[in-house]
């Protein structure tokens, strides 16, 4: 008990009155309520278009139930036409029209495409490319993050965004900047090296310790002082550069487009309405972005076109649906990073980027990509864009929902206009009690993921023939066909809420990791390494131990070395009485007692060395799988067994075919080119679709309370 109870609570009063809490985060269901399930927006450019058309435009949209739209991401020389100069006449005539219809306004924060006064007058604000070039102005994301000058301007026109729309809730909530990624370009400008510098230097705090890390004792690389270093640029060495340098400059990169965002974030946070939510729309595959680094963003979202011309899909038509693992592993990686996302860009027809060719979609497909975002648990989904350009912007073969004469909407168009329709007839059928089915909760699956793992191994990969995320995509696509549902999870998640954990080519740990896995089998987690797991530390140096000695005890074997095939002549492994050919990656492994042997090489000279082994720890099991085949279906078979033993009954559905729960509603989705039969439940309910699935078909039911 406190003895002064008054004098505290005058004190805590007075101290509230010279410090004010900050704008309270608004929890998820206040900006989303869970009974408006996925809400459903499209990209207008008012600025591309004739004043008096916005009317028109604007009200179609909202007749074509879109509750959304989406302004301003490359509107910068709009806004601020000359230097302090602003104009938002017209931002605001397009926001009051679009209020008038119903269509709420997702503002975005111009920063993608700096205006010309300002690149004039601060070239110095350009970003450099790997051969050296200052990137021109007249395009996009040609600013460099790192760039002070441009951060000034950049907090300028964010500061006079927020206080002009921050407190007007027809603003439904705001994008920072526009796939902030460069488009896989790395920035060596000299704001970049300057950066570096201090970046690693607060990272290594002497030269001696980076000089001891980075191993620059080999091939005389030795620093003296942090001004000496230069980013390492593979273009600029006659052989590779050092690998430690190299990954140090991925994760300072991912560091500074965080900053960059976060910087807006923070602007925004403390001018905008807490009714006013933050996002920004990443690109789900391109470096040097880490989403994870901005997990305080209110939501998180990104951007997909599942047919851009280099998909094959599954069977003759899949070119038209795309790979079912492109949204699927998006969904998986993005919505639990902090359990409030969507999709800011869903493709609605063909792109204008030169694919290897730029096909139709299926008719269905955009219905099904939608209900395929739907099942990743969504708050919103938006499309790219309402009117297909007519100039500029070299995006004249971007479809639209509506063609070139702004009103006749396209058949992508008309398919975004049927979910809405579905989704309202699902709204009434949400029930706020529903819980995920026992048996979907039993196969939670898990993959851990670090993009520390990736960058490591693109710089050294050992063979043409290894694709980190084509690696992952076999276990997630074994998974799928399980029916298990999938999360990417980092390692400072609870690891005991899924059943089962994978940790794909998971190449730099630490003891400490290995500790945290081996206390969630102990606790009754079946876990899944596979092969390049554990190689290094995480400065990237191998162990000084045996070859991966830190998980030797772990998985009860030792990894003796590895192999690696021309795909030609691939190698034979054994399962039982099946055999399987790899030729990507093979590591020899030898069991110590107590351990099982669940493959072996059945060829090379080291026949009957084990590929696979399992072994049973505490409650729960430790998997190693040391093998990468072209098709995955040793590793598909693996996997299964895995369950098995475990005792979690899983489905087997056919390639191409997806499943999902949220909320109370089943999805079942076909991206096969062929006819499939999905077995209900008995007493399953269906509310869309039916329970067979022609190509690019969908199905949803519900189970009666
Ligand atoms: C997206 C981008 C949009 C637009 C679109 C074209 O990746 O964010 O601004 O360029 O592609 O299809």
């Amino acid at each position: 008990m406190s003895r002064y109870p008054v004098f505290k609570g005058l004190l805590l009063l007075l101290l509230l009155s010279i410090f004010p809490p900050a704008h309270g985060q608004p929890k998820k269901t206040d900006y989303f309520p869970a009974k408006n399930l996925m809400e459903i927006g499209v990209y207008y450019y008012p600025e591309h278009w004739p004043r008096e058309q916005w009317e028109r435009d604007l009200k179609n949209i909202s007749k074509l139930g879109f509750s959304f739209t989406h302004f301003g991401e490359f509107a910068w020389a709009l806004m601020e036409p000359e230097e302090g100069k602003y104009d938002f006449a017209w931002l605001d005539e397009a926001l009051a029209i679009a209020a008038k219809n119903n269509v709420r306004v997702i503002m975005c924060t111009p920063t993608p495409t700096p205006p010309l006064w300002l690149t004039q007058k601060h070239p110095e604000i350009l970003m450099v490319d790997e051969n050296g070039r200052q990137i021109q102005h007249g395009s996009r994301s040609h600013a460099s993050w790192s760039s002070a000058v441009y951060r000034q301007y950049v907090e300028k026109i964010v500061n006079k965004l927020a206080q002009k729309y921050g407190n007007d809730l027809r603003v439904w909530g705001w994008q920072l900047d526009n796939e902030p990624s460069h488009y896989g370009a790395y920035d060596y400008s000299p704001a970049a090296q300057a950066n570096f510098r201090k970046w690693l230097q607060t990272k290594y705090g002497t030269i001696d310790e980076l000089n001891r890390i980075w191993g620059t004792v080999f091939w005389s690389q030795k620093y003296q002082t942090f001004d000496q270093i230069q980013i390492p640029n593979p273009k600029q060495f006659v052989q590779p550069a050092n690998p430690h340098a190299m990954l140090d400059f991925k994760r300072f990169s991912a560091d500074e487009v965080a900053a960059f965002l976060e910087v807006q974030r923070s602007i925004l946070r403390k001018n905008i309405s807490p009714k006013q939510w933050i996002t920004t729309n990443f690109m789900a595959s391109h470096a040097p972005v880490d989403p994870w680094r901005n997990a305080n963003l209110d939501m998180i979202t990104y951007t997909t076109y599942p047919v851009s011309g280099y998909e094959s899909g599954v069977g003759k038509q899949g070119f038209r649906m795309g790979n079912p693992q492109t949204i699927g592993m998006a969904n998986a990686l993005f919505h639990p990073i902090n359990g409030v996302s969507g999709v800011m860009e869903l493709q609605v027809g063909q792109v204008n980027w030169g694919g290897l060719y730029n096909p139709q979609q299926l008719p269905g497909a955009v219905r099904m990509w939608l209900w395929h975002v739907f099942a990743g648990g969504h708050s919103l989904t938006c499309t790219y864009r309402y009117r297909q350009a007519r100039f500029g912007g070299g995006e004249q073969y971007a479809i639209g929902v509506v063609g070139p004469d702004g009103v006749t909407p396209t058949r992508g168009g008309l398919e975004y206009q049927q979910v809405i329709g579905e989704m309202n007839k699902l709204k009434a059928q949400y029930d706020p009690k529903a819980q995920m089915p026992a048996q979907l909760a039993a196969r939670k699956t898990a993959f851990l993921w670090s993009p520390d793992n990736e960058w490591e191994i693109q710089f050294q990969p050992q063979t043409q023939q290894w694709d980190t995320r084509g690696h992952i995509a076999k276990y997630f696509n074994a998974a799928t066909s399980f029916g298990a549902p999938v999360s990417y999870i980092n390692e400072q998640t609870d690891f005991s809420q899924y059943p089962v954990l994978v940790a794909p080519a998971y190449e730099l740990l630490d003891q400490k990791l290995v500790e945290k896995w081996k206390a969630y089998a102990e606790g009754g987690g079946h876990l899944v390494l596979t092969c390049r797991t554990g190689q290094k530390d995480r400065n990237g140096h191998l162990w000084e131990a045996k070859w991966v000695g830190v998980l030797q005890e772990l998985i009860g074997a030792e990894i003796l070395y590895f192999d690696l095939m021309p795909p030609d002549n691939p190698g034979t492994i054994k399962v039982g009485d099946q055999t399987y050919s790899w030729n990507n990656w093979g590591d020899i492994i030898e069991a110590k007692n107590g351990t099982t042997v669940l493959a072996a090489y059945a060829d090379q000279y080291y026949a009957g060395k084990a590929a696979a082994i399992t072994r049973k720890l505490g409650k729960g099991t430790v998997t190693y799988i040391g093998i990468d085949t072209d098709d995955g279906k040793l590793e598909k078979e693996l996997l299964r067994g895995v369950f098995g033993r475990a005792g979690i009954a899983v489905e087997d559905y056919p390639a191409g075919v997806v499943t999902g729960w949220r909320d109370g509603f089943s999805v079942a989705l076909n991206y096969s080119s062929d006819m499939q039969e999905i077995k209900l439940p008995d007493n399953a309910q269906v509310l869309i679709g039916e329970k067979t699935l022609p190509p690019a078909g969908v199905v949803i039911w519900k189970m009666p309370k």
